[in-house]
This record gives structure tokens, sequence and C-alpha cells, in this order.
């Protein structure tokens, strides 16, 4: 198989057609047999849940070419668990995980081609979705969906690599208490779209959430969850019900404790001792592990020591860790990588 002709080094995260899709329709109660396709366009009523109420849920996760050539993806089964979890809270049918997965393998398959080679600092971003698709104008769940995944290649999430980012603490909210934070739904990134453009016109990369109930609380940004790590090497990670699940959070702790050595910790994490953590980093699929290096309060620079040329020294092994076991140069911990055949 020959690879496309793309300068992958130079790659941003953005969205390149790639040439096939898979679809699956949900009606009468049942998902039909999926199927790939080339053609990218959703054709749906006007009316569709949707449109009028939001009713979306996706994933994000990626595709790696390992050093010895292989195709692989990383815990694509818990990628199916949070797709499962997203669905039964916003009222629509669940794609069963383990069809889930074979529809991801599939489709990164299909685009093998588009798959970044080893060392080239690019991956294949890959986004299942689904939708209620049939019209409703009551405000009540869609009787139709489809489940559909597409795949993009992919540079760095944020411009830089891996350049220490600025961000600022919100004055909006991203979650309520008892709201949609922990799933991965459409509804909770456009609300936060007014707070980047605004963050990003006040020159931060991000924003840094906290609890909407007490405002005393770090939740995560708009795209990713927060990792820290105290003076003395302990990685701290926040711990709230109003965040995703982050697998790559998850990874990362696995990786610190069993692989590293090192203390982890998943705790509540207040904005008062920010300014007494050595390193922190946003970490999520997209974002793997980008360093920031400082976090502005309404005026007040917490800079972290780490400064604002490098990542930190725990922060830089775990990212090496653990893209080392995504790309194959490190031996993954059971059932971690899936190979793409
Ligand atoms: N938090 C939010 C709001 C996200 O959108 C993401 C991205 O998926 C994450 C955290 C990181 O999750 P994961 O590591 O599973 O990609
Ligand atoms: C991901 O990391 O996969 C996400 O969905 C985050 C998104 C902001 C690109």
């Amino acid at each position: 198989m020959e690879k496309k002709n793309i300068d992958w080094a130079n790659l941003g995260f953005g969205y390149i057609k790639t040439d096939y899709r898979f679809v699956s329709n949900y009606k009468n109660g049942a998902w039909e047999e999926g199927y790939l396709t080339e053609d990218a366009n959703v054709v749906i009523s006007e009316c569709a849940g949707v449109l009028q109420y939001a009713q979306t849920i996706f994933e994000g996760m990626k595709a790696y070419t390992t050093a010895d050539g292989r195709i692989v993806t990383f815990r694509p089964d818990l990628n199916g668990e949070r797709m499962e979890q997203s669905a039964a809270r916003l009222e629509m049918p669940v794609y069963p995980k383990d069809e889930f997965v074979k529809a991801v393998l599939k489709t990164i398959k299909a685009n093998e081609a588009y798959v970044p080679p080893y060392g080239s600092g690019a991956t294949l971003y890959v986004r299942p979705y689904m939708f209620g698709s049939n019209a409703v104008i009551g405000v009540k769940p869609a009787d139709e969906y489809q489940f559909r995944v597409f795949t993009t290649p992919v540079g760095p999430y944020f411009k830089g690599g891996v350049k220490p980012l600025t961000i600022r603490i919100s004055d909006f909210d991203r979650a309520a208490p008892n709201g949609t934070g922990h799933i991965k739904a459409g509804l909770n990134y456009a609300m936060s779209l007014h707070a980047i453009v605004d963050a990003h016109k006040q020159g931060y990369d991000e924003n840094m959430y906290l609890d909407a109930a007490t405002r005393t609380k770090v939740e995560e940004t708009g795209g990713a969850n927060f990792l820290f790590v105290t003076r003395d090497g302990k990685v701290v990670t926040p711990k709230s019900n109003s965040i995703l699940p982050s697998i790559t959070r998850r990874s990362l702790i696995q990786v610190a404790k069993e692989y590293l050595g090192l203390e982890a910790e998943e705790r509540e994490v207040f904005v008062s001792e920010l300014g007494d953590f050595a390193e922190c980093g946003l970490c999520g699929t997209a974002a793997v592990i980008s360093p920031v290096g400082k976090i502005v309060d309404h005026g007040k620079e917490i800079c972290l020591p780490s400064g604002m040329s490098e990542m930190g020294p725990v922060t830089k092994k775990l990212y090496d860790t653990l893209t080392g076991i995504q790309m194959g140069t490190i031996k993954a911990p059971e059932g971690g990588v899936v190979e793409v055949e």
C-alpha cells in the first residue's frame, strides 16, 4: 500500500478528507449492519434531533504507525465504553462497544494510506460519532440515529507542538454539577466556543474551567484533562464528576505508577494550591500531553517552575513513555494497544 503524498511533518490539527468512512443506521429499534462508503456527506431531515436539540455524541482516538511498521490504535475498548455511557446519558441507543471497536479498526484499515509514517510527528485521528437523524419538534429523543466513523491525518493540537502554553482561569463554566460534563456530548463543546474565542482574543491558549458550584476547584479545559506534578515528583490529577474521564489521563496514571515508579493521585485540586506545583500539562488524545508554563488568574500570574521553554522533566518522562507505548518502542500494558490487521 502506497502512502498518500502529504507533508506529514507540517500537518496541523485540521480536517483532511480521507477515502472511506463507516456508517450504520438505527431504525425500528435496531442497528443495521454498517458499511464503508466514499460519500463524506450526511443527508438528514431539516428537523433532525441533532440539528434542533443537539442530540449528538462523539469519541476521539488515534491510529499510529509503529517503529516496525504496524498500524495500531490505543485502548479502543475504553472509547467504546465511554461512548456507551455518553449514549445512555443522552437517551440514545447504545452502539455496542465490540461493534464500535470493529467499526473503528475497519475504517482505519480502509484509510491505511493516510496513517502517517513512524517518526513523522503526525497520526491518524479517528472520530466516531452518533446523532439523532429523524425529525423531532417536541423536545424528546429521536427514534432514528446514525453512527459514523471518519478519519483525518493530524499534527499537534496546539500550534508550536510542545511549547508550553499560557492559560487563563475562565469566568465561564463548562459543566454543571449534575450535568453532562462527564460524557462526550457535542453540547459541551458548543458552549465552550465563546470562552475559547475570547481566551484567544485575550492572548491565551486555553481556558482552565473551575467547578461551577464553588469556583474553587480545577476541572479541565475545553478539550483535555489537567495533570500536575508536585515539587516532590508526585503526579496529581483533578477528581470531579463533571469532567470527561480522559483515557489519556487514566493511562498516564498507569504509566506513572507501573512504568516510572512514581506516586500518582486523583484528588480534588484547589485553585489556591496552583502555585505549589512544579509542572502542569493538558492531557488528551489530541493534546497528548501539552505542557502549561503559566496560569493567569484574573491578572495574577502563576508561573510553573518548569518554565516557558520546554516540558518539565516528569511531564517529559510521561510523554516519552506513553508515546513509546503507542508507537511500539516500549512494551504496552495488557490490552493497551490493538493492531489494525
Ligand atoms: N476532556 C475533554 C473535554 C475532551 O474533549 C477530551 C478529549 O477527548 C479529554 C478530556 C481527553 O480525553 P481522552 O484522553 O480520552 O482523549
Ligand atoms: C480529543 O482529544 O480526541 C478530543 O476530542 C478533543 C477535541 C478538542 C479535539
